[in-house]
This record gives C-alpha cells, sequence and structure tokens, in this order.
C-alpha cells in the first residue's frame, strides 16, 4: 500500500468519505501471484465480487487478469471493460435461467456448476439455445478451512458445491449430453485463508478426482481451479508465503497436464484501499468515549457483520490515546468500525482511515438510511483521480419517484 497518499488533500478535492486505492499495488499483488504460478499455464481470474468498480477490473484486466464472476451483472462489468470472454468464469450456488442462458450467449469460457439440478438446467438452456455449454463442477471437499464461519465454505455443512460421489455422476452425465462439455473443476474452501494445510488437503483432494476421472471414466479436464480465499493482513496475521502455496498446487498436480486457474479477490484488493472518513463529533455516555464520523456501517459492513478489525488511525495524530469506539450516523447500536481502541482526542473534522478496506467495503456497500454511496478514488503513478461519483439524492430516489401516486 502506498504510505504517500496525502489523505487532507482528497477530502478537499473529493469531500469525505470516500473510498481511495493505490492501483501500483493492485498491479504489484496480480504480478506477484501470477509469477509464482510461472512454472505452468495458468490464468489469474480476479474475484469481481471483493471490488467491483469498473475501473478496478479493467486495470486488472489490462494486466491480463479474467474474472471470476458470481451474478450475471459481474459478468457484464468483465465484459465491459474488455475482459475477453474466454477468459470469464460464471460461479455461485443461485445462477437462474435468464442469467446461465446470457452466460451462454456470451459464450464465456465456463460456467461453474454447483449441484445436479442446476447442471439439468444449464443442458436445457444450452439445449435451447442449441449451444455446447462448457462446464466446471465446484467440488465440496469437506475440509475446514479454519476461518470466519461467514467464510467457510468447504464442509458439508456450506452451501456450496457437490461431494465427491455426486461429482461424478455429473460428470458422467456431462460427458454423455450433447449440450455440455465438462472441461473444469473448481474448488474454493473459504476466504481470509492463513494456513496451507487445509488448502493442500483440498486440493490433493480434487487432483486425485482429476486422475479418477480420467482413468476410469476417460474425462480429461483442462481447467483446475483453486478457488480464492488466500488472506490478507488486517492486524498481526501470519501469511501463507504465495510461492509456498503455487508450488502446493503445483505438486498436487504432478504429472496433470492442466492449465490451472486462481480466483483471488482479497489478495490483490484488500490492502489496496483505506476508507477515509472525517470526525463529526466526540462524546461521552457515562464513562464511554465515542468518536462520531461521517462514514458508518452502510458505507464498510464488514466490523459491523463479521466483527472483523480494520486499523484505524487519525490523520496526523498519535498522542494522548484513549479508549473509544468509533461509530457512524446510522441509527443501529451495530453501526461501529471498532469498539474499545485507544485513539488519539480528536476535533471535529479530523480525519480518520481505516485501513485494508479495499475489499469487500464498496462492493457491501448499501443506501440504508438513505445514505449516497461514497466517492471512490484511484491513485495511479502518484496521480489520483475519481473512479465512482458520489450518489446524490436523485441518484437514491431515481427509481421510486415515477411510481408515487
Ligand atoms: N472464488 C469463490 C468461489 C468465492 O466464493 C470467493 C469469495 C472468491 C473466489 C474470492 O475469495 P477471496 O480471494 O476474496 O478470499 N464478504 C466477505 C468475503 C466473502 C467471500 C466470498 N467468496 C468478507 O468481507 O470477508
Amino acid at each position: 500500500m502506498n504510505n504517500n497518499i496525502n489523505f487532507k488533500e482528497l477530502a478537499n478535492k473529493y469531500q469525505t468519505p470516500y473510498y481511495v486505492y493505490d492501483f501500483d499495488y493492485i498491479t504489484k499483488q496480480y504480478q506477484e501471484l501470477k509469477e509464482a504460478f510461472k512454472a505452468r499455464k495458468s490464468l489469474i481470474s480476479y474475484a469481481v465480487k471483493a471490488n467491483s468498480n469498473l475501473s478496478v477490473v479493467k486495470h486488472l484486466g489490462d494486466q491480463g487478469a479474467g474474472a471470476d464472476c458470481v451474478s450475471i451483472g459481474e459478468v457484464k462489468r468483465a465484459l465491459k471493460v474488455g475482459i475477453p470472454k474466454y477468459k470469464i468464469i460464471f460461479s455461485g450456488v443461485g445462477k437462474t435461467d435468464d442469467e446461465i442462458k446470457q452466460a451462454l450467449e456470451f459464450d464465456i469460457l465456463m460456467i461453474n456448476v454447483e449441484s445436479e439440478a442446476e447442471l439439468g438446467r444449464v443442458e436445457l438452456m444450452a439445449k435451447e439455445l442449441n449451444k455446447v455449454a462448457r462446464i466446471s463442477i465446484r467440488v465440496n471437499p469437506n475440509v475446514n478451512p479454519k476461518t470466519h464461519p461467514y467464510i467457510s465454505t468447504g464442509l458439508h455443512e456450506n452451501k456450496f458445491g457437490v461431494d465427491i460421489d455426486t461429482s461424478k455422476r455429473m460428470y458422467i452425465k456431462a460427458k454423455q449430453s450433447k449440450n455440455l462439455e465438462p472441461i473444469g473443476i473448481h474448488c474454493h474452501i473459504g476466504s481470509q485463508l492463513t494456513h496451507l494445510e487445509p488448502i493442500k488437503e483440498a486440493i490433493n483432494i480434487v487432483a486425485d478426482l482429476v486422475r479418477n476421472l480420467k482413468s476410469a471414466l476417460k474425462i480429461e479436464l483442462k481447467f483446475f481451479d483453486v478457488g480464492g480465499g488466500l488472506g490478507i493482513v488486517y492486524n498481526n496475521e501470519v501469511l501463507i508465503d504465495t510461492n509456498e502455496y503455487a508450488q502446493t498446487v503445483l505438486e498436487a498436480l504432478f504429472g496433470i497436464d492442466i492449465t490451472v486457474i486462481c480466483e483471488p479477490g482479497r489478495f490483490i484488493v484488500g490492502n489496496s484501499g483505506i476508507f477515509v472518513t472525517k470526525v463529526l463529533y466526540e462524546k461521552v455516555n457515562g464513562t464511554k468515549r465515542f468518536v462520531i464520523v461521517d462514514g458508518a456501517m452502510n458505507d464498510l459492513l464488514r466490523p459491523s457483520l463479521y466483527d472483523a478489525y480494520h486499523k484505524i488511525e487519525v490523520v496526523g495524530k498519535s498522542e494522548n490515546n484513549c479508549d473509544c469506539n468509533v461509530v457512524g450516523p446510522v441509527c443501529e447500536s451495530g453501526d461501529f468500525f471498532a469498539k474499545n481502541i485507544e485513539l488519539p482526542m480528536t476535533q471535529h473534522n479530523d480525519l480518520i482511515a481505516i485501513y485494508s478496506a479495499g475489499a469487500y467495503g464498496f462492493t457491501m456497500a448499501s443506501n440504508y438510511n438513505t445514505r449516497g454511496k461514497v466517492t471512490e478514488i484511484a491513485i495511479e503513478d502518484g496521480d489520483d483521480r475519481m473512479i465512482r461519483r458520489r450518489e446524490i439524492f436523485e441518484d437514491l430516489i431515481a427509481n421510486e419517484e415515477e411510481y408515487i401516486k
């Protein structure tokens, strides 16, 4: 992350709250992962859900990244900024018929199927369109990823993917169908992963399945999608080494001629972004000190939803720390960015920087309390530019106004 960002200058120019992203950091993260897999043919398909701003997606597309999408909206974002269709994957447990049809019409690389029932719909939609649907199957290896329960996805108790036996039935069905072509296999066990062991276990299970499909069923897959999930430093996490990670994947695939796909989101953009908000007031209720800022849970939901830690600093101040909660104006006690942290005493208009906000920050924002979504800014080669303008009241009522009786 760029430590030279002048938060005050940006606040004067764009007002607050805002998100700022360091595009050079995004490039660096992308290159690091791409480089780690250089021993094989690989595709880094950026998980658009982490930060779907068109300029962010384009920036990654320009480096050669593909896109991992979980709605047709995300697919359209990727196509809109020029990511080639043959680098786009469409995943998700609940695709609608309409989304499946559109994905087939766009002719993207593959649809990642997550149930037998969905496979049936994909086949039917492909038949109706007189097409052959390229598919992969998301395997749920029943491995505990040791992360927050809300972002664990690789256990049978999670809704994602199918068990090994089901996947085999699905591959057989796909092989026999005139309208399906099984080309890939996929597994993603969770997000913000900081342990390599569960990833290794999962990948080995899926690699064995690939060998088995080839020898027993004569099904040869072209793509092995290891999912995303690499963790980042929010606080003092010890991370998985990128090269060790890639090495683990490549070792598991020894002897299999297959292209590796990796779908990182947070790893690429998480620490590129900072959410900047300004102090409105301080107050003390009894003995509890509150720092009330102009940003809120609707702008950055992670602390409220996951009790997630984000490092917070008062810009330009580091002394006279004392305990406080940093809270927003939304009418919920769950509207906080941090509880019981030490911060310097602040004044009206002091800026507060909330770090590691580049992933699942803006994309999880809402208009709750009729608050407009904030400005997004890119910093690239030392220059700043707006990549999304602040929403105004008229934006928020645009889809309702004409229906007032
Ligand atoms: N691939 C699949 C199939 C996924 O489900 C996800 C994330 C990714 C890739 C990207 O994972 P990443 O590399 O970013 O860890 N809102 C939560 C995170 C939800 C992640 C959902 N799936 C948060 O703020 O922590």
